[in-house]
């Protein structure tokens, strides 16, 4: 963990190329990025080798906590032998979420599909003895959930890819550029193989970080998949050549500079299962952070692991739960939203309705009493608790009749009418929302 966080600083600046810098403009992308605008949640499944022996994906051996060898012997032990991709599909279904992104390949080269290239598969090397992904993808469609198919540039067991442990490499790409083209070629195929078979709707890229755009073939693996699918959306870490932003794990403060942005976060402290690992974040604190994202613009893409036969453990599949009963009280205020207003105008996060007629203001924890919005230069029509429906009541405060300042929008929360984790409230307005941002007094307007 320290070792990555330490990896991370010395690449800092590299790592995970914000498409702020990018070479895609917002307005060629717009159209086929709506889905991804309105869909707010998409759940992330770190499947593979690695749930085995309670080891992190793939950097465990890269970092030399666990042997080369070891590592690998964790193939024996992957069964996949309660695999219900149906199951999967309706839990994130369930779970309010509108996109799935699955491990095809992590930075360990073991394939999750039925790879014609590699030598490493869940097909091959694995009792499982199967491809995960295709029925996993054809229930999601099913259930119209879009599907994402994660993909690690790097691969440090294939013998053509240069980096291999933290202190060990292989080959220097320049003196031995032949080799390298061998690995283009191999991963290029890949990417082809999925394409043709999965045709994901998204792509997530993982490990642009370790080569540069040229040495990626950025250009062209972009201009591939667009080939194939017009419609894919591909995510910001193809040094320069992704449609969105990726922070990881670290919460942005301020709004990401590109349109769209994805806060991929895991549930407890790794991407893959490890049985050591207890530290589940709670449904509040998933909540908070997911309608936060949202008010900021952003998705959510929270991270799961399954265990080697294919089943998860009880606090995902509990905390899914909430999460997706919560969306049922309150999913009108974030699905399909747009981010809401400035802070200042009100103290927790908002969003709005496309339109901008109605206002969505979220209050944090079991509360009640009055809470502030101001500067509102729209006349209210009505103001409900998601959820439950209860009417709200409301006061004007300080407005002067000859001022074009508005007055304070009091509105009254009574005892027990808040949601346990998170409350939306729901004010209609008379017209598209209208501001006032000046500095108050009353030469101002
Ligand atoms: C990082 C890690 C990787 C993980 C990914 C998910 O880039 O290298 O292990 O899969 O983030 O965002």
């Amino acid at each position: 963990m320290i070792k990555k966080i330490i990896l991370a600083a010395l690449f800092a600046g590299t790592t995970f190329t914000s498409v702020a810098q990018n070479k895609i403009a917002a307005k060629d992308i717009a159209e086929k990025m709506k889905w991804f605008e309105d869909a707010k949640l998409g759940i992330f499944i770190h499947a593979g080798i690695y749930s085995v022996a309670d080891v992190s994906e793939s950097w465990s051996f890269h970092n030399g906590k666990i042997s080369v060898e070891d590592y690998m012997k964790q193939q024996k032990s992957y069964t996949l032998s309660k695999y219900d991709p149906a199951a999967w599909a309706d839990m994130i279904k369930d779970a309010g979420a509108r996109y799935a992104v699955i491990t095809t390949k992590h930075h360990d080269g073991v394939a999750m599909y039925d790879t014609k290239l590699g030598k490493l598969s869940s097909v091959k090397t694995t009792p499982a003895k199967k491809d995960m992904i295709k029925p996993f993808f054809e229930e999601l469609r099913k259930r119209d959930i879009k599907c994402g198919a994660y993909f690690s540039l790097i691969d440090w067991t294939h013998d053509d890819y240069p980096g291999f442990l933290k202190d060990k490499s292989r080959y220097d790409i320049k003196k031995e550029p032949a080799r390298w083209a061998r690995f283009q070629k191999f991963f290029q195929g890949q990417i082809k193989e999925i394409s043709d078979w999965y045709n994901p709707d998204l792509w997530w890229f993982d490990g642009d970080w370790e080569h540069s755009a040229d040495e990626w073939q950025a250009e062209k693996t972009r201009k591939m998949m667009l080939d194939r699918n017009p419609n894919t959306i591909i995510n910001g870490r193809l040094q320069g050549y992704g449609d969105y932003d990726t922070p990881e794990q670290n919460f942005p403060v301020v709004r990401p500079a590109f349109k769209w942005w994805e806060l991929c976060m895991t549930m407890n402290e790794n991407w893959g299962y490890r049985v050591s690992d207890n530290n589940w974040k709670t449904p509040y604190e998933i909540i908070t952070i997911f309608v936060d994202a949202v008010s900021n613009g952003g998705n959510l893409l929270l991270d799961i692991g399954p265990k080697p036969d294919g089943t998860y453990p009880e606090t995902v599949v509990s905390t899914l739960k909430e999460l997706g009963d919560w969306n049922r009280r309150n999913g009108e205020g974030i699905f399909g939203t747009v981010p809401g207003i400035p802070l200042g105008h009100f103290y927790g996060p908002t969003t709005l309705s496309k339109d901008s007629k109605t206002l969505y203001l979220f209050v944090h924890g079991k509360t009640s009493g009055q809470l502030m919005l101001k500067g509102l230069d729209n006349k209210i029509q009505d103001i409900t608790v998601l959820g439950s429906n209860v009417k709200l009541t409301h006061k004007i405060v300080g407005k002067i009749s000859w001022s074009a300042v508005p007055g304070l929008v009091y509105i009254d929360l009574p005892e027990n009418t808040s949601d346990k984790y998170v409350t939306c409230i729901k004010v209609t307005l008379d017209a598209p929302i209208k501001l006032y941002r000046g500095q108050g007094g009353f030469l101002t307007n």
